[in-house]
């Protein structure tokens, strides 16, 4: 059953706080984005599957549950970049497939410009772009993600529009969103209200 989850953690709303200031530097901001992204992968992963291993401590054997399910992190570049390495710290085993896409000013649809993916898609596909505006480039990702082959899909943003949520829903109903905040909306340039302005120049120091 797919969900619309949005973190109501006091420590994700203090974080979200120095992520929305404009007088954040970019040191903190990547911070801020990596701290939050370790909060919304606990709550996406809680229900991943496990299977009990035994495991011999210095004392005894005991049943103890690992998991063993192939999982992919699909990061849209190049924001979703910098929530990467926070999943990667939760989930070291995962794999990291990227795909890329731009956004066209003047018709404000997603452009892609990267794909690599390999014969074998994983099983749990998790992907990453810290804003869902208007969800163009959500709905082409995780049209990719599926056609490849993926069963479970799941978007992982710091930020979601409603509109953005209504387009993934629409066009993937069985998708589920985490997200560390909804917002009111979106601009006439497709920027999300309040949000943070543009992740990807305030994550690499290209304002
Ligand atoms: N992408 C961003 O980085 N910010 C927005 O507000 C919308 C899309």
């Amino acid at each position: 059953m797919s969900r619309v989850v949005e973190l109501k953690h006091p420590l994700v709303k203090h974080h979200m706080a120095m992520l929305r200031d404009k007088n954040t530097p970019t040191y903190i901001f990547r911070d801020q984005i990596r701290r939050l992204t370790l909060l919304l992968a606990y709550e996406a992963t809680a229900t991943l599957p496990v299977e009990e291993v035994n495991i011999e401590t210095p004392l005894c054997n005991t049943m103890c549950k690992h998991i063993t399910t192939r999982i992919g992190l699909v990061p849209i570049l190049r924001a979703g970049l910098g929530m990467c390495e926070a999943v990667q710290e939760l989930i070291p085993q995962a794999e990291v497939w990227h795909l890329g896409f731009y956004r066209d000013e003047s018709t404000l649809k997603p452009v892609e410009y990267y794909q690599k993916f390999s014969e074998h898609p994983p099983e749990i596909a998790f992907v990453l772009d810290p804003m869902l505006a208007t969800g163009g480039s959500a709905v082409e990702a995780v049209n990719m993600v599926k056609d490849w082959g993926a069963e479970n899909v799941s978007m992982l943003c710091t930020i979601a529009s409603p509109e953005g949520i209504e387009k993934v829903q629409k066009a993937h109903p069985d998708v589920s969103i985490f997200s560390c905040a909804i917002d009111e909306g979106l601009n006439e340039n497709a920027y999300i209200l309040p949000g943070l302005g543009d992740a990807g120049d305030r994550i690499f120091n290209t304002l």
